[in-house]
């Protein structure tokens, strides 16, 4: 999975990182996770404080590295993210620097915005959960993150992250951030696969220099579409793998790396830590037969409104009922 990106400041980025949202959550198995997943070869780690395990992943890359003298720091690509409740200027500055603490670097490579939401917090620790079990929405700094953004710059121009992005944005939000940026993202985060190939938002992002990045690009296996179907019970995708004896998630981060994005897959257990990691060669023929899998698909697993309150793609929720 030698596959890399450049992103618009000439950063390079490894087209396959390692997802460490822990499933289970616990403790230890980020630590193996992310352990065999450098011993595998993986040099991009995704990260991000709602994962509540950058301990576990500061500790697999400080242990990885006394083990391995001849991979330094910087042959490490490690992202992490700003959760909803610090979205304040202050508090994305303390973020940073509370998740450089808890992952013992001195910088990261990149830093992102995980949602277009701010919420008010109970401390830095805490979000605030509202009486009806909800986030507290910052009405303002959701309309406005201007104050978040410059934040991001700050952070950026310290040289404590190597670039800034957001995660989960839409069209719709990056034309506003763009219009205020004096550092333009250089990365979006969303959700890409089959089910979802987000076409549009992909092409918006490539038109404007911001390198997408693809989470769950298995198809977000642990949650189950209106329509029944899996990605990995997909006939059509199975097929494809089947023929090239390859793995359905060898085919999909194929196709993902072959549209031109980052793809983040995630998983615990060691052998498929090491499948995911073994490129193969996707035929014209093949990455076709994908598209036309994902040709009109619009699935998103996320309910915005159930998890935060608020509606971060009323547009494009609405688009996905009406399909
Ligand atoms: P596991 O940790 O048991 O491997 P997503 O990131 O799309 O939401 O999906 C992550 C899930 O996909 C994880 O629960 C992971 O489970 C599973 N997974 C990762 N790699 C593979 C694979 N090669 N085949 C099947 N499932 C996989």
């Amino acid at each position: 999975a030698g596959t890399s990106f450049k992103l618009s400041n000439g950063v390079t980025i490894p087209g396959v990182g390692f997802g460490t949202f822990a499933n289970e959550g616990s403790k230890g198995e980020t630590y193996k996770a992310v352990t065999h997943a450098l011993r595998t070869g993986y040099r991009h780690l995704d990260c991000a404080w709602f994962y509540l395990n950058e301990d576990e992943v500061g500790e697999g890359i400080h242990d990885f590295l006394k083990e391995n003298p001849s991979v330094k720091r910087e042959d490490i690509f490690v992202c992490t993210k700003v959760w909803n409740h610090l979205h304040r200027y202050e508090d994305v500055l303390w973020s940073v620097e509370n998740s450089l603490k808890r992952l013992k670097l001195d910088y990261v490579d990149l830093f992102l915005v995980h949602w277009p939401i701010a919420a008010e917090k109970e401390t830095q620790e805490k979000p605030k959960i509202g009486s009806d079990g909800k986030y507290v929405i910052l009405k303002d700094l959701t309309e406005n993150p201007e104050p978040t953004w410059r934040a991001m710059e700050k952070i950026y121009e310290d040289g404590k992250a190597r670039a800034i992005g957001v995660s989960n944005w839409t069209i719709h939000g990056l034309e506003q951030l763009l219009q205020f940026a004096k550092v333009q993202p250089h990365v979006n985060q969303i959700e890409i696969h089959p089910f979802l190939p987000n076409n549009e938002l992909v092409q918006y992002c490539f038109a404007h220099n911001i390198l997408p990045e693809a989470y769950s690009p298995l198809g977000s296996q642990n949650q189950v579409p209106t329509t029944g179907e899996r990605v990995s019970e997909n006939p059509t995708l199975n097929a494809i793998a089947q023929k090239g004896g390859n793995t359905l998630a060898q085919v999909l981060i194929a196709w993902g790396l072959r549209r031109g994005y980052v793809v983040l897959p995630k998983s615990s257990n060691p052998a498929r830590i090491e499948s995911n990691f073994k490129s193969i060669t996707l035929s014209d023929a093949d990455f076709e037969a994908v598209n036309a899998v994902a040709e009109g698909r619009h699935f998103r697993f996320v309910n915005m409104k159930d998890t935060f309150g608020h509606d971060v793609w009323p547009e494009e929720a609405r688009a996905a009922i009406s399909a």
